[in-house]
């Protein structure tokens, strides 16, 4: 179904050029000149006919009135002169029947398209560090990247994503040297991450009057890199203790990865890397260490290696976008990290184009994000300002389900629904503005219910349900899409027909947001539609079946909606 605005566009061009066939100068598509008055009394789209007067030399009313007159178009729309604006009212019933034919014809697919077909986009997001607990300065990440992999997935693109672990690095040589002195194994399975951390803050602070112990972690670490069994066996099980925790996570988020090949995957491929570097004579020496210097584009220098030879953070980069263009061909890869890492990632896609990698300007997107305070705070273990993913959504489900078992005590899955609604509370609220904007975390917040919330959007999806639910059996019945010219079914037939579009335009801008307020407006619109209007009524089978048409295609656009945020429907609440 083509969009409404551009078949109006469409119409009108026609129209101008009937009636003024020597114009010149007018722009090719008019559906960006066209308004959506904020009253619909003024119709459901205008034409500011002074966008026409310089290359028609005429007054704008003269316009408006000469091309409401010629504009006959009765099954579309009909158009109305008022103050130099063209008015388009729809035919609203028309309008009804396309819209939901084209929806239902197939309801879950409805805004999915071919449009990646063929092509491969990279996602790295999440990308936890070992030894360091899930939370929520990794939240961001983690449901902004899940997001776009869906949203990518349904516009036919082959995902690839990625969790590029923060698994390299001396501080592993220091938490073995510190595991080897006062750790045992029982306590670091049973504690876990904060356990490590334990380890690795008595390091720190005993180290600072025993510098032989900062030579041992060394040590320790040198032999994670020459591949000692004894280092890696307790390097390897650190990963899966951390791994273990952020796999129950993700698994209550619905979120999953293709790789997870982190920093310490492309340890044994950077020295190609520094190799190219150097014969490519990028490779500049920097009191001992190597660098790649950047001055000529106003950014400080890329190091590429320490004075002792080791690697670091942009070194393992490199090689892992190489290697990802070699191994999965990508078309676009993008990079979902808070913007405090803005100025590494421009270095990063600036010395792989200086390698001659032209893609690397066009293909590369660093997809970045506002920071996350608490309560006013920044972020801080040491100062115990944190909040943990796991305490977080316990906490949500907690809150979900004391709700659910006050108002619907009768529930059969209360659990199950607990989880649902209360994950979604905490992932809407992440993916509800701008990812741009820094985010301050307050639990009444996180923890809203009403209002514009993911269990408001869950709710409407339900209720929707047990509207169907209700409903006699009208198969055959034909509707009367007539029934819908209420301003309230037709403010939700047009949200209804621009999903597919918020859809594409928040691939295009890698904004889920804009999926999350799609779906809010179209549940707004569906509650007040559902308030205004009776959708049963037995005196008007035909009515029914139409209004009841409409709240298929609702539920199902719903659906989909929250799915492309990570969000998922219970179907009862
Ligand atoms: N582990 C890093 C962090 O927590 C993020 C890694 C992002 N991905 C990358 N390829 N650099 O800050």
């Amino acid at each position: 179904m083509a969009d409404m605005k551009q078949t109006i566009a469409g119409l009108l061009q026609a129209t101008i050029y009937r009636v003024f066939p020597d114009a010149q100068g007018i722009p090719e598509d008019l559906s960006g000149l066209l308004e959506v008055p904020p009253d619909k009394k003024m119709g459901d789209y205008a034409f500011p006919c002074f966008r026409l007067s310089k290359p028609l030399r005429k007054a704008p009313p003269m316009i408006a009135q000469a091309l409401a007159e010629a504009f006959d178009e009765p099954e579309t729309a009909r158009a109305e002169a008022v103050n130099g604006y063209l008015n388009f009212f729809l035919n609203r019933g028309n309008f009804a029947a396309e819209t939901l034919s084209a929806i239902l014809a197939a309801p879950e697919r409805w805004g999915s398209s071919e449009e990646g077909k063929g092509r491969t986009v990279c996602m790295d997001y999440s990308s936890i560090n070992i030894a360091k607990r899930f939370h929520i300065g990794h939240l961001s990440t983690t449901v902004i990247g899940n997001s776009l992999k869906r949203i990518y997935d349904f516009r036919g693109w082959r995902t690839v994503s990625i969790n590029h672990l923060g698994d390299w690095g001396t501080q592993f040589g220091k938490m073995i040297a510190a595991y080897k002195h006062w750790g045992d194994k029982e306590t670091v399975e049973k504690g876990g991450v904060d356990e490590m951390t334990k380890l690795y803050v008595r390091f720190n602070t005993e180290a600072q009057n025993d510098p032989a112990l900062e030579e041992e972690g060394r040590s320790w670490f040198k032999k994670i890199e020459d591949g000692d069994p004894e280092a890696l066996e307790i390097f390897h099980w650190f990963k899966d203790v951390t791994l273990k925790d952020a796999m129950r996570v993700y698994d209550i988020l619905g979120v999953r990865f293709d790789s997870y090949a982190g920093e310490s995957f492309y340890a044994d491929k950077t020295a190609a890397v520094v190799e190219e570097l150097q014969e490519k004579g990028l490779l500049q020496d920097s009191d001992g260490a190597k660098i790649v210097d950047l001055e000529a584009y106003g950014m400080p220098p890329c190091l590429i290696l320490k004075s002792d030879g080791a690697t670091l953070y942009h070194t393992r980069d490199l090689a892992a976008a190489l290697y990802r263009k070699k191994t999965y061909g990508f078309d676009l890869s993008l990079y979902v990290v808070a913007y405090q890492q803005d100025l590494h990632f421009k270095q990063l896609f600036k010395v792989l184009e200086l390698m001659g990698y032209d893609w690397a300007k066009d293909q590369m997107k660093h997809v970045s994000f506002g920071m996350v305070s608490y309560e006013g705070q920044a972020l801080s273990t040491r100062k115990g300002v944190m909040i943990y993913l796991d305490e977080l959504l316990t906490r949500a489900q907690e809150k979900a389900l004391d709700i659910i078992n006050e108002k619907s005590p009768n529930l059969e899955n209360k659990e199950e629904v607990a989880r649902q609604v209360g994950v979604g509370a905490v992932v809407y609220a992440t993916l509800q503005n701008n990812r741009i904007k820094d985010i301050d975390f307050w639990w009444d917040r996180a923890l809203n219910f009403d209002g514009e919330t993911g269990p408001y959007v869950q709710y409407t999806y339900a209720r929707c349900g047990s509207v169907l639910r209700k409903a006699p059996d009208l198969k055959d019945i034909a509707p009367d899409y007539a029934a819908l010219d209420n301003d309230e079914a037709q403010q939700l037939l047009l949200l209804l027909s621009r999903f597919p579009a918020a859809v594409a335009d928040a691939a295009d801008k890698y904004e889920p947001s804009i999926v999350t307020r799609a779906v809010t407006e179209i549940a707004k619109a569906y509650n007040k539609f559902y308030y205004e209007h009776r959708v049963l009524d037995e005196n008007d089978p035909a009515g029914t079946r139409a209004r009841l048409d409409l709240t298929q295609a609702t539920r199902a656009v719903i659906k989909t909606g929250l799915y492309l945020i990570g969000i998922e429907a219970p179907e009862r609440m």
